[in-house]
């Protein structure tokens, strides 16, 4: 059984806590400084919480779940003693990691996002020089119970990550709110406007999901000439929304390059 040491109990810590505690390959321990968090903890998950790491070895797992401004402060008194590093903490490189853990590259950064509290998140993960085949496998196991994953081979497309599955539930938000508000102006009630919006987003998920088809050949099928989702989506042609999309991704992408830089 490998020991999994939490650094941080906040919100990501919680869900993988939820389902990594039914889990007998992993024995959990949470450091959490904030004595309200921690009682919480103790009670919803009856695991063992302090307000600080005890010694750790090279045969247990140290994740990384504050948040990236408290990082450095948080890794003061930490020895790392050869275990496995995993950090979720968006931003912060293997390199600026190591450097406040004593040199260690046995690191594997995650760039997971909101679903991940349902179990239906969506993480990309890069290992670091001192990552082996064996860790990776435990890096993606704990990933896997949250949501899935996929590993990139440059840390710089973890930027990428970021710009489209990290970012990405605010996007689709953004769309679900516009066509919620789209239907209020046409007069449905707010309960069906949600009803129906929501059901449109999961149904559609779940077939491209289940038919393996290609996303144009899905919209395709249900556009069929002169009708009215044609009438809809030539509107969207004309205003060139997927340019628009583009843009937004590339916006996201710079401004995740950049506040690494900021950080370090
Ligand atoms: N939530 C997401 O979906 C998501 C997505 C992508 C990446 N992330 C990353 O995941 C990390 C955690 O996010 P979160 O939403 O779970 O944050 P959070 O809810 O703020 O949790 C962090 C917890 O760590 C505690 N803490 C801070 N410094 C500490 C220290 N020195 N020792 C022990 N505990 C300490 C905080 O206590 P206080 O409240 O007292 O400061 C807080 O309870 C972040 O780095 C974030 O970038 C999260």
């Amino acid at each position: 059984m490998k020991n999994i040491y939490f650094l941080g109990g906040g919100n990501m810590c919680a869900a993988l806590l939820s389902r990594l505690k039914n889990n007998g390959d992993f024995a959990l321990f949470v450091a959490e400084q904030n004595e309200e968090r921690q009682a919480f903890l103790r009670q919803a998950f009856d695991i063992t919480v302090e307000n600080a790491l005890p010694a750790l070895t090279a045969d247990d797992i140290l994740l990384l779940a504050v948040k990236p401004q408290d990082m450095q402060n948080a890794l003061q008194s930490v020895q790392t003693n050869g275990a496995l590093v995993l950090s979720i903490a968006a931003g912060l490189s293997c390199g600026t990691l190591s450097g406040w853990l004593n040199g260690t590259r046995r690191i594997v950064r995650i760039m997971p996002n909101t679903p991940a509290q349902i179990g239906m998140g969506m993480a990309g993960l890069f290992a670091d020089t001192a990552v082996s085949a064996d860790d990776k496998s435990l890096a993606q196991t704990i990933m896997n119970a949250v949501g899935k994953t996929v590993w990139v081979a440059n840390e710089d497309d973890l930027h990428t990550i970021t710009a489209i599955s990290g970012s990405g539930p605010a996007y689709v938000f953004y769309l679900m709110n516009a066509l919620f508000q789209a239907a209020c102006d046409l007069g449905m009630p707010q309960d069906k406007a949600r009803q129906s919006v929501l059901q449109t987003f999961i149904g559609s998920a779940q077939l491209a999901e289940q038919s393996g088809e290609d996303f144009g050949e899905l919209q395709r099928k249900v556009t069929s000439k002169g009708g009215t989702t044609a009438a809809a989506l030539a509107v969207f042609e004309n205003a060139q929304t997927d340019k628009i999309i583009q843009q937004a991704v590339m916006a996201c992408q710079n401004r995740s390059i950049e506040m690494g830089k900021q950080m370090g």
